[in-house]
């Protein structure tokens, strides 16, 4: 990784594990009706994530979810009865996507881990599902690659990449750059 990439890695690694994703605007408490509140926010503000993601099919299968943030997407699966993994770049993520499950009374093997060299052997995963992390990443394509590797041949990979030039993503840069007072933050990382 070249020193600007690993610079990038960094600075993302910094800024969301200060406040995971959606901490700050949704997360006002942390227990088990301040996660669920966070869960129905997210699910009214981005209505076809339950469609994109169809947790019910995960039921029985290996499931990996690559970025997991505050873990509303997590607990979805673990609802679903997936045998679950699930990793992020940031203790922060971990922590609070280990802290709802317990609250639930769900379970998944929780680690903190890089997207661009996951710690899994090959075809190790029914599934793969990640939701708006891979364009976080300094090598996407890497990312890419290594979902390709742990997936099960004739598994499944789930993944969402935000168009930079979008609604959503003039939406992210303004919550996550203007809004907190950092406007020269670009799009890839905001
Ligand atoms: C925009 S948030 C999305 C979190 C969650 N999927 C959601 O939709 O709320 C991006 C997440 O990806 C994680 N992330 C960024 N780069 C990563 C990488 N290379 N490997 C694993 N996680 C990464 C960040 O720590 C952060 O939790």
């Amino acid at each position: 990784m070249s020193p600007n990439q690993n610079l990038e890695k960094q600075q993302m690694y910094g800024f969301w594990n200060e406040a995971a994703c959606g901490e700050s605007l949704y997360l006002k408490e942390v227990d088990c009706a301040g996660y669920q509140a966070h869960s129905e926010m997210r699910y009214q503000l981005e209505p076809f994530i339950p469609t994109f993601a169809d947790f019910a099919t995960a039921k029985e299968q290996k499931v990996l979810e690559i970025g997991i943030g505050l873990g509303a997407d997590h607990q979805r699966f673990a609802e679903a009865g997936a045998e679950l993994y699930g990793i992020d770049l940031t203790e922060r993520a971990v922590e609070h996507t280990r802290r709802r499950l317990v609250l639930f009374g769900l379970s998944s093997t929780l680690s903190v881990g890089d997207a661009e060299n996951l710690a899994f052997p090959d075809e190790t995963f029914d599934q793969v599902y990640s939701w708006a992390v891979l364009r976080h990443s300094p090598k996407t394509p890497l990312a890419i690659e290594e979902i390709y590797r742990v997936l099960k041949s004739g598994g499944t990979a789930k993944v969402m990449i935000y168009h930079k030039w979008s609604m959503i993503g003039l939406m992210l840069w303004l919550r996550y750059a203007l809004l907190v007072g950092r406007p020269w933050r670009n799009l890839k990382a905001a």
